[in-house]
């Protein structure tokens, strides 16, 4: 290829131009905002930040990545930058500076950086999707989470029956909860969003189905996430068969919501289909009364059941895993329950459970199942804090700057939760006086806060409290400490083993 010298010349000289203007403005920017600069955590090898690389690789044999990030933090403070590949990323745990990332200057930021990984599963919807396309999503789907909906415990009732019936009651045998715990999460989503439960705790063969193909989905998410632009050459054969089947599995019954819609608009629906939608609001028959589009049904539908899934179920197991470990917490909450006098809990009576509610604010507090998020600067912005020597300074942050937070390093500050903030002690939620607010996330913040905050709290609430109810004791058979077996959410290493000892009745209702 020829280039005349002239338009080689002007090519450079605009190029060169772009840079200088760019260095003028970014540095007007800086002073106008008072910024400084931030820490680094070192690099050795400043070109592509290749001496991080072995620590982390250590960190995820050991299953202490989210212990390493913490780690860092008391090491170069609550702020500061680190390079990994060529990607240079601030990384903080200031509930300041989060707040102006998720709230604040909320339109500084955007996802945009996750969407590659998750289309292929998901396409495009509410969980991997900015502006205007997120907005729409959110305003769809925003109105099927009523308080009416979310009250509604009859699926919870008829899983948890399917669940006490897998449990086994000599008050010898071990059985994983967290394996358990999974299956009624798919169960109970699948029944809130396409009407129909898949019914894996009722199955007993073992051939592989939804459930399976889901998984190995979000595996693949996970590797396209980790490869960036390399994803481009990454070829999973099996995981574009998963993604098929998912899709198709689910698209059934987008057809079945839009024929009900179809014959709901024309006046047709049979008295039996007239009982069932009163007996229950089924997701995707809503968004199919709202929208036209099929193709944006079903990736809706994809982005909220993998966003309300596995993190549901992570939480009952990291709870769980506590709990099995703590008999003085479980009979705290056995007198706490027995103002039920051995009724099934509405959702009013739940909400007014204080101890079963302190506890699962206190898993989601030292274990949180999103432990780590990320936002990517769409333009030169600002965040509060973290610059100069004392941190007390403004930071610039370049447009395409990732800035990442880590939950789980946050909820473990002993400036905000007291010198035992690595214990789990429910009790510290018990007063109402630990306020955290912008220091305590579990389900986010700002406009992208947990749409499925409410669901979640309430399922989890029910489980707990059913449990206590039917179980004298829980007693766990994994004496080391909480491990991490991190994913797109974090859930426990080598799942929760228990021995459960039944209630005198000496049954499981
Ligand atoms: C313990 C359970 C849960 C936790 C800890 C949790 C946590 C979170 C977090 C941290 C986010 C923000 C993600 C981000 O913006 O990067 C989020 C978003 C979301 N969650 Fe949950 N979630 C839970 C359960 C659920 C459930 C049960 C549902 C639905 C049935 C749900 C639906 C969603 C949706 C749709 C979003 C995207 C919201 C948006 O971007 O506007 N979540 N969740």
């Amino acid at each position: 290829m020829y280039f005349h010298p002239a338009l080689l010349f002007a090519l450079v000289a605009t190029l060169a131009y772009i840079s200088v203007r760019r260095f003028i403005v970014r540095r007007q920017f800086t002073l106008r905002h008072g910024c400084q600069p931030v820490a680094r955590a070192s690099n050795k090898e400043p070109l592509l930040g290749l001496d991080t690389i072995p620590g982390t690789i250590r960190a995820l044999r050991q299953h202490k990545i989210l212990e390493r990030t913490s780690e860092l933090f008391r090491v170069h403070g609550t702020t500061f930058t680190v390079k990994e590949l060529q990607r240079r990323a601030i990384v903080t745990i200031e509930p300041e500076n989060i707040k102006t990332i998720l709230s604040i200057k909320f339109k500084d930021y955007g996802i945009s950086h996750r969407l590659e990984a998750f289309r292929p599963l998901l396409g495009e919807g509410i969980f991997d999707t900015d502006g205007d396309h997120w907005a729409a999503s959110r305003a769809l789907i925003r109105p099927s989470f009523t308080r009416e909906q979310v009250a509604d415990l009859t699926c919870l009732e008829e899983l948890i029956q399917d669940f006490f019936a897998l449990l086994p009651r000599d008050g010898k045998t071990v059985v994983d909860l967290q394996e358990l715990f999974f299956r009624y999460t798919i169960d109970s989503a699948t029944d809130f969003l396409f009407g129909e439960s898949i019914g894996t705790l009722k199955k007993t063969d073992s051939e592989p189905g939804f459930a399976e193909a889901f998984h190995y989905a979000q595996k693949a998410v996970i590797v396209r996430g980790m490869l960036g632009p390399l994803n481009y050459f990454y070829r999973d054969r099996k995981a574009d068969e998963c993604n098929r089947m998912c899709r198709e599995f689910a698209q059934r019954f987008v057809d079945e919501a839009f024929n009900a819609a179809e014959t709901k608009k024309e006046g047709h629906d049979s008295q039996e289909q007239q009982s069932e939608s009163k007996r229950k609001r089924i997701f995707s028959h809503e968004l199919a009364w709202r929208t036209s589009d099929r193709r944006r049904v079903l990736d809706e539908m994809m982005n909220v059941l993998l966003a309300g899934r596995d993190t549901t179920a992570s939480l009952l197991s990291n709870l769980f895993f506590m709990l099995a470990k703590s008999p003085d917490i479980w009979a705290k909450l056995r007198r706490e329950v027995t103002s039920l006098e051995g009724r099934e809990p509405t959702y009013e009576q739940l909400r007014s459970l204080k101890y079963v509610q302190s506890c699962i604010n206190e898993s989601l507090r030292l274990h949180p199942v999103v432990p780590r998020n990320e936002r990517q600067a769409v333009c030169d912005t600002v965040l509060p804090l973290g610059g100069g020597p004392d941190g007390l300074f403004p930071v610039f942050v370049p447009k395409g700057t990732l800035v990442s937070y880590s939950l789980y390093a946050l909820h473990r500050r002993t400036d905000i939760y007291g010198a035992d903030a690595h214990e789990f002690r429910p009790e510290r939620w018990m007063d109402g006086t630990l306020r955290p607010k912008w220091g305590y996330l579990p389900f986010n913040g700002g406009p992208r806060i947990c749409i499925g905050q409410q669901y979640a709290l309430t399922e989890v609430g029910y489980v707990l409290v059913r449990m206590v109810q039917e179980l004298k004791g829980v007693i766990g058979q994994n004496q080391g400490p909480w491990e991490e077996s991190l994913a797109l959410t974090v859930c426990v290493r080598g799942g929760v083993p228990v021995v459960l000892v039944p209630d005198e009745k000496g049954e499981i209702q």
